[in-house]
């Protein structure tokens, strides 16, 4: 089996992390637990300068992180994803190629610009649970 239209950002990902991404994007279920926070680091960031995103109350045995634009939680809005079992970064349509995930869930944007304003999500798929998910939401602001 072979994948049929990855979008060109995500060609150079492997096949079981492809299914494994599309199968959050497509079967995810409402989150049922405790919210993960994210605490902005520095709070308020001017434009040009970089900001990381913290987060939080990690759920026990997390599979994979998955951050997104804004607060919906669809294939437009994922800018990138961290499995955990294989230590691989995905890059999702909404990556600009200046924001990095972490093995801790943490989110780094370089060189802020106005359009990274706004809010972002970070769900974090939990392992063994199906699909079932923690999300927590955060607010960017520029000086
Ligand atoms: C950050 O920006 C928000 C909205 O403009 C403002 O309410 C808040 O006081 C600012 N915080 C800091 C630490 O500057
Ligand atoms: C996560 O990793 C980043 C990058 O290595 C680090 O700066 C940050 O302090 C770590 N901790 C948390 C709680 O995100
Ligand atoms: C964003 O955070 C708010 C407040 O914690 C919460 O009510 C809302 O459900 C969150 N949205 C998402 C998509 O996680």
């Amino acid at each position: 089996m072979r994948p049929l239209s990855a979008p060109p950002c995500t060609l150079h990902i492997t096949w079981k992390e492809l299914v494994l991404t599309a199968s959050l994007l497509i079967f995810w279920n409402a989150p049922t637990t405790a919210q993960v926070t994210i605490e902005a680091h520095p709070t308020n960031v001017s434009e040009g300068n970089d900001v990381l995103l913290l987060v939080h109350n990690l759920p026990q045995n997390p599979a994979a992180y998955i951050w997104y634009k804004g607060q919906i939680m669809d294939l437009h809005h994922y800018i990138t994803a961290y499995v955990i079992e294989t230590e691989r970064i995905v890059f999702g349509p909404a990556y600009s190629g200046r924001e990095t995930v972490y093995s801790n869930a943490s989110l780094l944007i370089q060189s802020v610009n106005q359009k990274d304003t706004g809010s972002y999500t970070v769900e974090i798929i939990k392992r063994g649970d199906g699909n079932e998910g923690v999300t927590g939401n955060f607010t960017l602001y520029r000086e």
